[in-house]
């Protein structure tokens, strides 16, 4: 992420995150189990991916499970490892067939060991794929930061460019622009260092009614956007 994306409007976005936001609201609407609405916030991710190969984006980032999510219910966190499980056995044929290269950012190897087996050969499977899908899973960012600045201070020195070096998305281009849906306007510790100088999006649409156009939208109005980062 060391690199300086270029100044000015009209140009296009390569790294867009997105804070997918709703599921829970989604369902309570229709009377259903939050469980429902993560189910199709699944569907809304698989519809997603499908789409995005021609939207010209290097890397979309999405904010899977945080590392605050523990604190809900057992339940629901069994629904959400559940809903993980089943998606990487569903869609890892597809993600390779399509060029999808799959990355994870977060504490992710603190998952279920299974988890882990899954992602690790999920994450070999992908490799030679030329469009990332960075999933960020057990992801905080304030930890994520810590965990750079700790690895820095190891190796030497540490400075805003070593800190990036070793954050999770260290190899991933500088994030253009973050979305988040549902209506609620805050990071909740999601990719803090990264967003430093990101556009930002904050829609109403709850995440499982989050469509291919909307992203398509959201790209169109990042392209009429001036960047300065600070200069004139
Ligand atoms: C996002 O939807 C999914 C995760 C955080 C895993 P929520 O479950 O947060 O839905 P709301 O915010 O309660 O509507
Ligand atoms: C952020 O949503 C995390 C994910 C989308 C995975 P939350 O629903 O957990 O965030 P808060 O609690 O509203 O800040
Ligand atoms: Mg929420």
């Amino acid at each position: 992420m060391g690199e300086r994306p270029n100044t000015g409007t009209g140009q296009g976005a390569r790294h867009v995150a997105i804070i997918m936001d709703g599921n829970g609201r989604w369902a309570k609407k229709r009377g259903l189990p939050r469980s429902v609405g993560h189910q199709r916030g699944v569907e809304a991710v698989r519809r997603l991916v499908r789409a995005v190969e021609p939207m010209g984006l290097d890397c979309l980032t999405l904010y899977a499970f945080s590392s605050e999510n523990w604190k809900r219910s057992e339940d629901e966190v069994d629904d959400l490892m559940n809903l993980m499980r089943k998606f990487i056995k569903s869609d890892l044929a597809e993600f390779i067939a399509n060029g999808v290269k799959l990355k994870i950012i977060g504490d992710w190897r603190s998952l279920a060991p299974d988890i882990v087996a899954m992602l690790e050969d999920a994450l070999e499977q992908t490799s030679k794929g030329t469009q990332t899908l960075a999933v960020a899973l057990n992801y905080g960012a304030q930890n994520e930061i810590a965990r750079a600045a700790t690895r820095a201070a190891q190796a030497g020195e540490i400075t805003t460019a070593s800190i990036d070096a070793n954050l999770d998305t260290h190899d991933l281009p500088p994030l253009d622009l973050l979305i988040r849906t549902s209506g609620e306007v805050r990071l909740s510790n999601f990719l803090l260092w990264q967003a430093a100088y990101a556009e930002m999006l904050f829609v109403d649409t709850l995440w499982p009614d989050f469509k291919p156009e909307h992203l398509q939208q959201a790209l169109d109005d990042f392209g009429t956007r001036e960047r300065r980062y600070g200069g004139r």
